[in-house]
């Protein structure tokens, strides 16, 4: 089965940068109108204009995604300014490399309105829509392939995306018989601003850590990549989308070992030491 992607529309959050902004080019490459959130209002125009230079129809939304009436708002703008949408990428979100001893309930909290409730809270509203329209469509989020295992460091940013992972993989069996599509998107170490910015708010220099240490270069992947994962599970849907079938294998074989899993990768991921 393909699914034709022509005038279909796709809101994507989180589309000023990273993943998110190029899901947005690829998307309108093959032909979905697409309506891009995020802050940065100069970087999420850039993407717009790039649209619009692929002759296709874009929309933006400026906002922060906690903001409660966001997903509300992006949903009636689609349906004001497109007149309804077929696909949400849920997507933005932030990264956090600190140990659980060192962080106050507040700082999880933060993660998990974030990357967790605020995607979720789309998801759903989306879903709701799609329902009482009777119409099919493809809800995505943007999840990690640490859903499925976790880091030194990294244990709230990993729970979130194992909660997206959870909640999408239920959704998507609850909505079979409906025509529509869920999917978790499953990331490994991507090109991004993530971990510059996590960096940043940890009052370190940025651009000393665009990328995690822990990662080993050769799994180190574009945004690009992942964009083309995503628009090939939107003509052809599937639970999750991976862009390593190395990671995926490795995933499964670390769940089933989790004493030869922590010991391993525990000295993986070190970048919150600089920070003693
Ligand atoms: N990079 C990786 O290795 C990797 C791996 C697995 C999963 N992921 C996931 O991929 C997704 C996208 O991240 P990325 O790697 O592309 O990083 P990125 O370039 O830093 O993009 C993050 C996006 O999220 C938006 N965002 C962050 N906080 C927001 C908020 N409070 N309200 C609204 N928008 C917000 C940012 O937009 P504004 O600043 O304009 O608001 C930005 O567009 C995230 O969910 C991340 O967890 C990334």
């Amino acid at each position: 089965m393909s699914i034709s992607l022509a005038d279909k529309v796709i809101i994507i959050t989180g589309a000023s940068s990273g993943i998110g902004a190029a899901t947005a080019l690829a998307c309108s490459a093959a032909g979905m109108p697409v309506l891009i959130s995020g802050r940065n209002e100069e970087r999420l125009a850039s993407v717009a204009q790039q649209i619009e230079a692929q002759g296709r129809p874009v929309k933006m939304v400026l906002g922060d995604i906690t903001e409660p009436d966001l997903s509300q708002r992006l949903l009636d703008t689609a349906q004001q300014h497109f007149g309804g949408f077929y696909a949400v990428f849920a997507n933005a979100g932030v990264a956090l490399d600190q140990p659980l001893y060192r962080m106050g309930m507040e700082e999880v909290r933060r993660h998990f309105d974030i990357n967790f409730f605020s995607s979720t809270d789309l998801i759903i509203r989306a879903a709701q829509r799609l329902i009482a329209a009777s119409q099919s469509g493809h809800l995505l989020s943007c999840s990690s392939c640490v859903a499925k295992f976790t880091l030194p460091g990294h244990g709230v940013y990993s729970a979130t995306k194992a909660a997206q992972n959870h909640v999408s993989r239920a959704l998507g069996m609850e909505l079979q018989d409906r025509d529509i599509y869920v999917s978790s998107v499953m990331p490994i170490t991507t090109r991004t601003d993530l971990f510059s910015t996590a960096a940043t708010q940890r009052g370190l220099d940025g651009s000393k850590h665009k990328l995690p240490k822990h990662a080993p270069r050769f799994f180190v992947q574009t945004p690009e990549r992942v964009a083309r994962a995503i628009v090939k599970c939107l003509r052809s849907p599937r639970p999750e989308v991976w862009t390593s079938l190395t990671v995926k294998l490795s995933a499964a074989f670390l769940t089933l070992a989790p004493r030869f899993a922590d010991a391993v990768l525990r000295r993986s991921a070190t970048d919150w030491k600089d920070d003693q």
